[in-house]
């Protein structure tokens, strides 16, 4: 665990296992370079992927163009080669080309729309020194955590569920604390700073009542313990408190799109007390946001809500600053968690901690008062400020549900795949609700692979929607037709996930041909320019499975206007499914979603338990009881 026993309270946030880390940590010499996938098998996949989400006249012009791109000796066969050379001189040959287009591009705002977030279990504060008590251990939680990065003594991470066992990329680990989101007029750069033989002293930002002070955690090479942390945290609390010296909420312009922060960050840096505001956070470990009571009640779906926007200028949305990778949240009302901006890593995992070998340092007698950061305001700035809308906070639609019909173990005792029968559901759903298919992003971690982020597993396959529509159409289609339409879907799935973690995938490898023509200034292929390209890129369902150990959960928000973010962790016995989309689109409803899979998942889990021969047969007599199968023993499945 992270840390020794301080409080009660402090105890009780160990118990949470409350240290985050984030994947991968200093390259592993030995692991394989991510293979580009042969031209042919490629374009015949894209082709199979979009033939049944196009309108078929579509598709008949889509066909010739992609035939051609892929002819001998055509366009394809030269990029192909292309990308070939590049894979020999770059460690990983999609990296740069990966992060531009799914992040640093990507000019939307980051809240909601890039960054996701970890909600933690409601916590009962009694007061305020309960809160800071909770912060102050957490923050040495975070310490301890750092050290074991920074002394490469994180054990090496390995794969498990499909092609379990391989040990896997831990380069990404590396960024967690020391990477910072530049914003840019065109596209923004990821800073990583480079470890220094005589570390600067290390700070935290800690955000309160949206004015931003420096925490120094490490004072004469001593890292600070919690006492002395909680001491500091207090003393900021009552800095925070004292109303005249309370300066504009600065943080707000990090929730705006990217340009247009990039546009105002130019006007700040012109002023030198600006700056060197800007250079303390841009070096910062990370931020501790000391949130306001919301006022909300804390459902789950609030407190998801609470995390991924902070509730608007009114709330808490201006004691944020974004553009760092890690902000650990704790409100006042119980309300935590951790929003994580995502271009330097993905995958949010548990530590489970081993204990530190670190020496702490003993309560030092006089400790450095923390320090307000400063900020002059121009009436341009000032005017960025004050017209920043709550359109984000009213737009976004979230349902988080906690699925107890069954979980994990029902569906590997069927002898499939927990994650390919929860993307065959989902795509069932999204069939019930919209009457169609769609192109779908499933996250798939390619870190077997130097430098491997993450593929695409387009779970909207044919298989998957002949399944559907024999589910959702026909009642002359027999349960045991139907139980083969699943299996066959399931396998699809399955098979495209041991491509895509394999590096097989088609998504970054398209990616990567139209990167490098553009990179050697050829005119764009017909391909990237076709409007079936742009349906395939445009990802109304965006799904992934994030697992936790602890009572916490993921969620973030969809990717288009007209889509569906889907986060899902599946436990043992039940399934926790966070839903978002958005208001302002006619088409969506989070809880018209929720509730449709809800269903969706009943009547898969019964055509299995009526006509799955393939069953892992138990000594249970097994007994439908309404959602619960209620065992011999007595215990749920
Ligand atoms: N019969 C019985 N059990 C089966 C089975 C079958 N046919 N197929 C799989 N299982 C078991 C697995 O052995 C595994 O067991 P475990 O719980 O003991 O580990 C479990 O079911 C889960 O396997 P599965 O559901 O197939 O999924 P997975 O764990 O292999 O995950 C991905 C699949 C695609 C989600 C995973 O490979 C991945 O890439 N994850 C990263 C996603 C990501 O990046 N998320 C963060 C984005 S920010």
């Amino acid at each position: 665990m992270i840390a020794d026993k301080f409080t009660e309270e402090a105890e009780r946030s160990r118990a949470l296992g409350i240290a985050l880390a984030f994947i991968s940590f200093g390259s592993l010499a030995g692991l394989p370079k991510l293979p580009v996938p042969p031209l042919q098998q490629t374009l015949d996949m894209y082709l199979k992927c979009m033939s049944h989400l196009i309108p078929e006249e579509q598709f008949k012009k889509t066909k010739p163009i992609v035939e051609k791109f892929g002819a001998p000796g055509g366009m394809g066969e030269f990029l192909q080669k292309k990308l070939l050379e590049r894979s020999e001189h770059k460690a990983n040959w999609v990296y740069d080309y990966w992060l531009e287009d799914m992040y640093l591009s990507n000019r939307l705002a980051l809240p909601v729309n890039s960054s996701p977030v970890m909600v933690f279990p409601k916590q009962n504060f009694r007061s305020q020194s309960d809160t800071l008590r909770f912060a102050a251990h957490l923050i040495s939680g975070v310490l301890e955590y750092k050290s074991l990065i920074d002394g490469r003594a994180l054990p090496v991470d390995y794969a498990r569920g499909q092609l379990a066992g391989t040990p896997l990329c831990m380069d990404q680990y590396n960024k967690v604390f020391t990477s910072y989101r530049l914003p840019g007029p065109k596209i923004d750069t990821l800073v990583a700073q480079k470890s220094t033989v005589m570390p600067e002293p290390e700070h935290i930002i800690v955000a309160c009542k949206n004015q931003f002070f420096v925490l120094d955690v490490v004072i004469n090479f001593r890292r600070l313990n919690e006492k002395d942390l909680y001491t500091q945290l207090e003393r900021i609390r009552k800095m925070a408190d004292i109303e005249e010296e309370r300066l504009p909420p600065i943080g707000l312009l990090t929730s705006d799109g990217r340009t247009q922060w990039a546009e105002a960050r130019s006007v700040l840096i012109k002023d030198s007390t600006n700056r060197d505001s800007l250079d303390m956070i841009e070096r910062c470990l990370c931020l501790v946001c000391l949130d306001e009571p919301s006022g909300t009640e804390l459902t789950d779906t609030n407190r998801a809500l609470l995390m991924l926007h902070g509730g608007g200028t009114d709330k808490n949305g201006g004691n944020r600053w974004y553009d760092k990778p890690m902000q650990f949240v704790i409100g006042a009302d119980g309300c935590c968690g951790v929003v994580c901006e995502h271009s330097p890593f993905e995958g949010i995992v548990l530590v489970r901690g081993s204990p530190s070998k670190l020496v702490r340092a003993a309560s030092m007698s006089e400790l450095p008062a923390p320090r307000r950061l400063r900020w002059k305001c121009s009436p341009d700035i000032q005017a960025v400020l004050n017209v920043n809308s709550h359109r984000l906070v009213k737009n976004l639609d979230m349902n988080v549900n906690k699925f107890t019909g069954y979980g994990k173990e029902f569906i590997k005792k069927q002898k499939m795949s927990p994650d390919a029968y929860i993307q065959v559901a989902l795509q069932f759903t999204f069939y019930r609700c919209h009457g169609r298919l769609v192109p779908t992003y499933e996250s798939a971690s390619v870190r077997r692979f130097q430098e491997g982020r993450v593929d695409n597993i387009r779970s909207s396959t044919p298989e998957a929607l002949a399944f559907v529509k024999a589910m959702a159409n026909s009642s002359k289609i027999t349960d045991a037709e139907k139980m083969e339409l699943l299996w066959t879907a399931i396998k699809a799935q399955t098979n495209y996930t041991i491509l895509a973690i394999t590096g097989m995938a088609i998504d970054n490898h398209l990616l990567g041909l139209r990167e490098i023509a553009k990179e050697l200034k050829l005119e764009k292929p017909e391909l990237f320019s076709d409007t079936t390209y742009a349906t395939s890129i445009h990802f109304i369902l965006s799904t992934s499975q994030v697992p936790t150990t602890e009572e916490m959960f993921c969620c973030y928000g969809p990717v288009v206007p007209n889509g569906y973010g889907a986060c899902y962790n599946p436990q043992t016995d039940h399934i926790i499914f966070c839903v978002s989309s958005f208001r302002e689109s006619a088409e969506t409803s989070s809880d018209l979603f929720v509730k449709t899979l809800e269903g969706c998942l009943k009547e898969m889990q019964d055509l299995c338990i009526k006509g799955n021969t393939e069953a892992k047969p138990t000594d249970s007599t097994e007994k439908m009881d309404g959602n619960t199968k209620v065992m011999k023993n007595g215990s749920k499945s």
